[in-house]
Parts: structure tokens; C-alpha cells; sequence
């Protein structure tokens, strides 16, 4: 399979700098227009459901990192964490835009619409379990965790599971975008359950390729 061309080592920590950057860019620009009167309709809940949306896009594509690397060989893990940040902070953005801008502190309101609108516990319930995600995606707690890391980060599944159906749920009859996320979400987590027999199979498949070119390469 052709390969895509890679970046030179050099630019590896510059790109991830440069995928932070690009990532706020929507929040940004929706925070521009919405300051200078440009967002349509109500522009609160616009800018609310952009920051949900791009949450959403995010977590999925931080699932999408290893099934890139094993089914077509783009090795993108570099970016894995700078995306799975940016995921928790524009749901930590969402949150904070609903608590303050929409519903301005009211705990009265707040509970009042918690209890219309059963989506938002699943959401927060996300949110919780992003909190340690983001606190522990650092080197040390890699090296200081070990296998509880690698397990505690399986929570990513949970999570973009939860916001997908957070996202289907806020919705009266579940469209193409929804449905579109929901697929994702399952095809992504679907991986997960197919993933090693499928790469013990490769390896194997490889196997035999390789023991007869090092007999021929013998000199
Ligand atoms: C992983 C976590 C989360 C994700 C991925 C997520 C994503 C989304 C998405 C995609 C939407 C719909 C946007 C649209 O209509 O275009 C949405 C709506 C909404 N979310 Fe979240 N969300 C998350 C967590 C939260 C949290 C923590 C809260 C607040 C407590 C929250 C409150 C809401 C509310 C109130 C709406 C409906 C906004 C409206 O009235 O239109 N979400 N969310």
C-alpha cells in the first residue's frame, strides 16, 4: 500500500503546537461572531451546540488514531493526545457556556432542565470521567501508572459513546448527523473488539514472507 509521505523528525513537536492552534480556531472564530453580533438566531445556544459538536468531532478523532495506524498504516500518534485535550476542552467550554452564558448560575433553572432534558446528566457524566483523562495524559503519569494508565484511558470509549448519544438524545427525531456520530462511535469501539485477532492474523500472514526472504537474502 502506498505510504503516505512523513514528516521530517524535526517538525514533529511544531506540528503538534500547530494542531492546538488550529484546533481553537472554531471556538475563537465562534466566539468573534457571536461578540460582534454575527451569529444567527440565538447566539448563545449556537455558540453552545458548535463547542458540542466539536467536542464530539474531536473524541472520535482520537479514536480514530489506531485503527489509522493498523488498517492503513498512517502512524498519526503523535497527535493522540493534543486532540483528546482538545476534546475535553471544548466540553469543559460547553459546560462552562451552558452554566454561565445560558443558564446564568441558576441552580433552580439548571436542575429544572436536568430533569426535562435527561441528556445533560450523560454529558456531565462525560464530562467527570474526561477530568481524569486530561489530568493523567501528561509523560509522568504514563511512566507512573504503567498498565493502570493504559486501562483508565479505555474511559475515552465510554466517553464518545456517551457524547454521541448525549448528541442523538438532545435532538426530538435522531437525523443524518446523528445518526452519522452514532455509527462512528460504534464502528470505532467495534475496532477495539476485532482489533487483536485481526493483527495476530497479519503478523502471522507476514510470518512465512519473512522467513523466506531472510533464507533467499542469506548470503
Ligand atoms: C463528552 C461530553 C459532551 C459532548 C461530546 C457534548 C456534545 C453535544 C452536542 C454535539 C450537542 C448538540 C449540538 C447541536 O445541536 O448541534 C450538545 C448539546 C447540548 N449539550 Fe452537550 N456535550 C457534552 C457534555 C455536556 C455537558 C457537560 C453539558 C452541561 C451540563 C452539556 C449540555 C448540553 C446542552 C444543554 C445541549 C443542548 C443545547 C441546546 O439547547 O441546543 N453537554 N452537546
Amino acid at each position: 500500500m502506498a505510504r503516505l509521505p512523513s514528516l521530517p523528525r524535526r517538525l514533529y513537536g511544531p506540528s503538534v503546537w500547530a494542531l492546538y492552534a488550529l484546533g481553537f480556531v472554531p471556538a475563537a472564530y465562534a466566539f468573534y461572531l457571536g461578540t460582534t453580533g454575527q451569529l444567527p438566531g440565538n447566539p448563545v445556544k449556537e455558540f453552545e451546540q458548535l463547542l458540542g459538536i466539536w467536542a464530539l468531532r474531536f473524541l472520535v478523532a482520537t479514536l480514530a488514531i489506531t485503527p489509522l495506524r493498523d488498517l492503513l498504516g498512517v502512524n498519526w500518534l503523535r497527535y493522540r493526545r493534543a486532540l483528546g485535550l482538545l476534546a475535553f476542552y471544548y466540553v469543559l467550554m460547553h459546560f462552562l457556556t451552558y452554566m454561565v452564558l445560558d443558564q446564568a448560575l441558576n441552580v433552580t433553572a439548571i436542575v429544572a432542565d436536568i430533569i426535562k432534558r435527561p441528556f445533560i446528566t450523560i454529558g456531565m457524566a462525560a464530562l467527570v470521567m474526561l477530568v481524569p483523562l486530561a489530568l493523567t495524559s501528561n509523560a509522568w503519569s504514563i511512566r507512573r501508572l504503567g498498565q493502570r494508565w493504559t486501562k483508565l484511558h479505555r474511559l475515552a470509549y465510554v466517553i464518545t459513546a456517551a457524547g454521541a448519544l448525549h448528541f442523538a438524545m438532545s435532538v426530538k427525531v435522531v437525523g443524518p448527523e446523528q445518526a452519522t456520530y452514532l455509527a462512528l462511535t460504534a464502528l470505532l469501539l467495534g475496532w477495539r473488539v476485532v482489533r487483536k485477532p485481526y493483527l495476530r492474523r497479519k503478523r502471522q500472514a507476514a510470518q512465512p514472507t519473512a522467513s523466506v526472504r531472510t533464507v533467499s537474502d542469506a548470503p
